[in-house]
């Protein structure tokens, strides 16, 4: 971990590899000495390099040997009257990924945008610690740089305890978005259901969560029809992990559900397209990990229970044939309409155990449908509910947590179109009436009894195919910082 350090020096008197300062669109941002020690214009110098002061723009350039950093980085951040923490996070972004070699980094950037300075600053430290983020584990020749340390400079000293809080939080958070991305980012061969809950294991163990993983024998007992009929094509069988994190003085008790599918063939109804994505199916799963890392290590006083439900979707010789009828925990039928409706199977099963549990309110996070990705892009993620009240918690804390996220609506009257012939609900709806995601998370609906529920549908955000500012490509590491927020906006952390 690269240590975070936040003080009252300026600018021009920091020892580091490389400085980052900001340059404001119209001119302004590098604070004098600096712009001095340049000895030019730094509006102009990114000009003559063809770039603009936008967002995203950034130029390293030497500094004279007398200068105390070795290099400075001219980082674009758009128009200043828009500078907010929001901007911060991104601009902490491109400033990890332009670090190259160094091994310090000094910045004054969190400085110079507007908001309260610990908001600004955990901004943009979680920024630079998403944006640092690389997945190596595989590479035999990895870039095996650790990430440099950052010092966040030109703050006033009033500042120092808020701020010193909000560098703690932004790890926190960079953190287990980080944990969630690296689960995401191993290849199925090698995260079985069963790695899965190992994995569960020893987060719990590192947390002091309780845990419980339930084998297929007790998933057999317990009357889980959903995960273990997803989960009987394959040679590796599924789980159930239960997580419990139990503070004392909890004021609400919130349950997490997490589709966690390690692979999606689409099992019998064999997928033809992105089966190579499938390793990241169980996304939502990860992102219940993170959560639960950061929930209990900030201390939150609201008591989380994760359930992971996880399979392997495989079309083996024992596996689910379209059209069988299966029982969900709690005594639901389902027709199987298409073995690649998988997603929903397992979440029912899980849904139905948290009700019964008894949680004042739940929250699923599942790459669920493509038809959410083709209605929001690949960025953002849909959120539905039975709560409006909820919905719009959990869409306010995508909005702190710099997440991109959107209402879809749960049209009652669509639900008809998951009435089967032979059993009290199929799992897949007429494709030419599309609305694809509303119908899922209709079909999730029916096992959140009278509990408040709010889903969110990741398939789209879960994976980039490409870097942009604290998005890495490969997992992303989607909605775990958004159910932090959602979760700490319950009960403070810590009395401040
Ligand atoms: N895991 C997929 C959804 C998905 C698709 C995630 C693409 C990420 C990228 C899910 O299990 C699935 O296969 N959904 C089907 C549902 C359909 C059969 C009703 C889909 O979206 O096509
Ligand atoms: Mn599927
Ligand atoms: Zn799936």
């Amino acid at each position: 971990m690269p240590r975070i350090r936040w003080s009252t020096e300026r600018a021009h008197e920091v020892s580091c590899d490389l400085l980052a300062v900001p340059v404001f669109k119209g001119g302004g941002g590098v604070p004098r000495e600096v712009a001095a020690a340049l000895g030019a214009d730094p509006a102009e110098l990114l000009e003559q390099a063809e770039l603009k002061a936008e967002l995203g723009d950034a130029l390293a350039l030497p500094l004279p040997p007398a200068a105390r950093a070795k290099r400075v980085l001219l980082v674009g951040m758009g128009e200043k009257a828009k500078a907010d923490p929001g901007v911060a996070r991104k601009a902490g972004a491109v400033v990890a990924r332009r670090a190259g070699r160094a091994t310090s980094v000094a910045s004054t950037i969190a400085a110079s945008v507007r908001g309260p300075a610990p908001v600004a600053a955990g901004a943009f430290a979680e920024g630079f610690l998403l944006g640092s983020y690389r997945f190596e584990r595989y590479k035999s020749n990895g870039s095996g740089r650790a990430v440099p340390d950052l010092a966040l400079v030109g703050g006033a000293a009033r500042d120092a305890r808020a701020v010193g809080r909000a560098i703690e939080r932004a790890e926190i958070l960079a953190g287990a978005t980080n944990l969630a991305r690296d689960l995401t980012n191993t290849p199925a061969g090698d995260l079985s259901p069963e790695a899965l809950a190992t994995e569960a294991g020893r987060l719990a163990k590192s947390c002091g969560l309780q845990i419980e993983v339930l084998t297929e024998k007790e998933l057999r007992e317990g009357g889980f029809g959903g995960i273990l009929g997803v989960g009987q094509g394959s040679g590796r069988p599924p789980r159930m992990v239960v997580l419990r994190y139990r503070p004392a003085g909890a004021r609400r008790r919130v349950a997490l559900v997490g589709k966690g599918i390690t692979f999606d063939s689409g099992g019998i109804n064999l997928k033809t397209q992105q089966l190579d994505w499938m390793k990241m199916d169980m996304g939502g799963a990860a992102a219940v990990l993170g959560a639960l890392q950061a929930v209990s290590r900030l201390k939150a006083k609201v008591a989380v229970t994760g359930v992971l439900c996880s399979a392997e979707n495989m079309p083996g010789g024992n596996a689910l044939h379209p059209g069988d009828v299966i029982r969900i925990r709690g005594g639901k039928t389902v027709e199987v309409g298409d073995t690649d409706a998988e997603g929903r199977l397992v979440l029912a099963d899980g849904l139905s155990y948290a009700v019964e549990k008894g949680a004042d309110v739940i929250a699923d996070a599942a790459t669920l449908t493509g038809a959410c990705m083709t209605a929001l892009g690949r960025r953002a993620f849909g959120v539905m509910g039975s709560s409006h009240v909820e919905v719009k918690r959990v869409l306010d804390a995508a909005g702190r947590a710099g997440e991109i996220a959107w209402e879809l609506p749960l049209f009652p009257s669509y639900r008809k179109l998951l009435d089967s012939d032979v059993a009290d609900l199929i799992n897949i709806s007429r494709r030419d009436f599309g609305g694809g995601a509303i119908t899922a998370g209709l079909f999730l609906k029916e096992f959140t009894g009278d509990v408040p529920w709010v889903h969110l549908d990741i398939a789209g955000a879960a994976k980039s195919d490409s870097e942009e500012f604290e998005v890495p490509k490969g997992a992303s590491g989607a909605s775990v910082r958004t159910l932090v927020e959602w979760i700490l906006a319950m009960a403070p952390a810590r009395a401040s």
